[in-house]
């Protein structure tokens, strides 16, 4: 039992620093640049009764929260001291003519190797709200991750009332394994990798896990007071839902853009996603479960159905009498396969107000996404071929299985020049036209290999309709775009079919993202203007998912003049 209105101090290490970036920011000018040292490497962290050999940034896990206002430039020194490659994404940074720091690897860096660095370098524009970063390579996201909270420029305010306190609230999936051990063990057996231990929130579990409990994280408030708390899904593999015992969320923003304002007791986030919500302190002064749990959309499949909390605390709680626990109050969860709450969730987002949404469209693409089985071919061994009916787990977008270079990152040999790393024929269509959320048949179920890219002029105006398979099965995924946000104009269930949906296109305000949920058995339709020159993969944000080739990548050609052209690459690029 923890001690009464204490903060328990998980929350001070991840405040703390925060605070001390915030208060030299105050001392400076306009537009500033910070400078931090990002030093990745193996920590003793103890969950779950036991301690594992975490690779953590700092020391931190959660690693550190990254602040700035908008307009500011980030130059983050990264030394990799752990024993695998490593890169470090910014998620849903824009990175405009930066693409060199965008990330993820092989496609516009190569890995940092054990004992390299790296510097990131790159100023952010025009978003504000709550973004992320991520180790991005293989599965070390699941413990390298934090919180990059962007605010409104200096004078420049918050459409909405100030909060009294901002409280980024990372929600992680924890592993009792090396989580590295765990994908590299899927990948030689070719069957899906095992699920979570546990969900974490700000890398603690909670109340409901083994050995938890004196470490539960404790988010205080006061009575009276409205307080911004910035929800970041940084989980590897699942959905979540989200709420806070018997009180509303005022959802205002949503992947580090604003959105109209409206109230919801339930969010459910996809990993990738974030959600700014205020919350207000109108409940009699008590101690409130904060709690999030799967939406598990993927029928039959195996899946983390724990519960993780924090604890949202009145100052004015009354203190437990000794020996007697006062509770905190419990809240109700959707079911796991929720999908109606998921859905009514995600189509209540709006932007603003009017936007300035494309309507002409250069490219129109069509692409499936969705799961596949590659038959194992004769005398291959049983124990590689461990997934259904003896056969190995892939992936693809319009049945391409996305395979990474090794040589080059595809943004190098795009801008060098170098033959044969990629080739520029990613289909705009899946090959043939079936029934995507119907009976797929077999033939259809065995993607190909390959690493292909779409090309596109500066400025060109894009729609891509994503539309889910069902192909094994059907699950809801989480795409994710880099190097861009997108606005989404529709999604619904079934196959898309543009004589009846397009009426349905939302083209007054529909919401900017860099992530979309796209619903299981069916499809989301998303726009944007190809005004960042680099190369973008675009993937689903469940880990397994990449590993298995659910991504591509989009070749955005340089505009006219240097300031639509892609810069020139760091002296220190990593070379694999
Ligand atoms: Cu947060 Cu490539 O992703």
């Amino acid at each position: 039992m923890k001690a009464c209105n204490t903060i328990a101090s998980p929350l001070c290490s991840l405040l703390l620093p925060i605070l001390l970036v915030f208060a030299t920011a105050l001392s400076l000018a306009n537009a500033k640049t910070y400078y931090h040292d990002f030093v990745v490497q193996a920590t003793p962290v103890k969950r779950l009764c036991k301690t594992h050999n975490t690779i953590t940034v700092n020391g931190q896990y959660p690693g550190p929260s990254l602040e700035v206002n908008n307009g500011d430039s980030l130059v983050i020194n990264v030394v990799n001291r752990a024993r695998y490659n490593l890169t470090i994404h910014w998620h849903g940074i824009r990175q405009i003519r930066t693409a060199w720091s965008d990330g993820p690897e092989f496609i516009t860096q190569c890995p940092i190797r054990p004992g390299g660095s790296y510097t990131y370098r790159f100023t952010i524009q025009g978003q504000e709200g709550t973004l992320w970063w991520h180790a991005h390579s293989s599965w070390l996201r699941a413990t390298v991750y934090g919180a990059l909270i962007i605010r409104p420029k200096e004078g420049d305010s918050y459409p909405f009332p100030k909060p009294k306190r901002e409280t980024p609230i990372l929600l992680g999936e924890w592993w009792d394994a090396n989580p590295m051990d765990v994908i590299r063990q899927a990948m030689r057996t070719g069957a899906a990798p095992n699920v979570s231990d546990a969900y974490t929130i700000n890398g603690q579990p909670g109340d409901f896990y083994n050995c938890s409990s004196k470490d539960t994280v404790i988010v205080p408030i006061d009575s009276g007071e409205t307080n911004l708390l910035r929800v970041i899904n940084s989980g590897l593999n699942q959905q979540l839902f989200f709420t806070v015992a018997n009180h509303t969320l005022t959802v205002v923003g949503a992947d580090a853009s604003y959105v109209k304002p409206f109230t919801t007791s339930v969010l459910m986030l996809g990993p990738g996603q974030t959600t700014d919500v205020l919350i207000s302190a109108n409940q009699p002064p008590a101690r409130y479960y904060i709690a999030a749990r799967a939406y598990a959309s993927a029928q039959g499949a195996p899946f983390d159905n724990t519960t993780t909390t924090a604890i949202l605390e009145y100052k004015t709680a009354p203190c437990p009498a000794k020996g007697l626990s006062v509770n905190p109050v419990l809240p109700s969860l959707p079911a796991f396969n929720d999908t109606a709450t998921a859905t009514a969730f995600t189509t209540s987002f709006r932007s603003p107000s009017k936007v300035q949404v494309p309507t002409e469209i250069d490219e129109s693409l069509f692409i499936t996404v969705g799961l596949g089985l590659n038959n194992c071919p004769p005398g291959t061994r049983a124990r590689n071929c461990q997934g259904p009916n003896g056969t190995r787990f892939t992936a693809s977008m319009n049945n391409v299985s996305f395979v990474l270079p090794s040589n080059f990152s595809l943004l190098q040999a795009h801008h060098q020049g170098i033959p044969g790393v990629f080739t520029t024929d990613f289909p705009a269509a899946p090959p043939v036209k079936v029934d995507y959320t119907g009976n797929v048949s077999r033939s259809q179920w065995q993607p190909v290999p390959g690493t292909k890219v779409y090309k596109l002029k500066y400025g060109a105006r894009v729609q891509v309709v994503l539309q889910g398979t069902s192909i094994f099965t059907a699950e809801n995924h989480p795409i994710h775009l880099h190097g861009y946000d997108f606005y989404i104009l529709a999604e619904g269930f079934g196959n898309f079919n543009s004589k009846k949906d397009t009426s349905k296109f939302n083209l007054v305000d529909p919401p900017l993202r860099n992530t979309a949920s796209v619903p299981v058995g069916g499809w989301a339709v998303i726009r944007f203007v190809a005004d960042n020159p680099g190369i973008w993969i675009m993937h689903c944000h469940l880990d397994v998912h990449i590993g298995w080739g659910l991504a591509m990548a989009f070749l955005v050609e340089n505009g006219v003049g240097e300031l639509e052209a892609l810069q020139a690459p760091p002296a220190d690029l990593p070379q694999c």
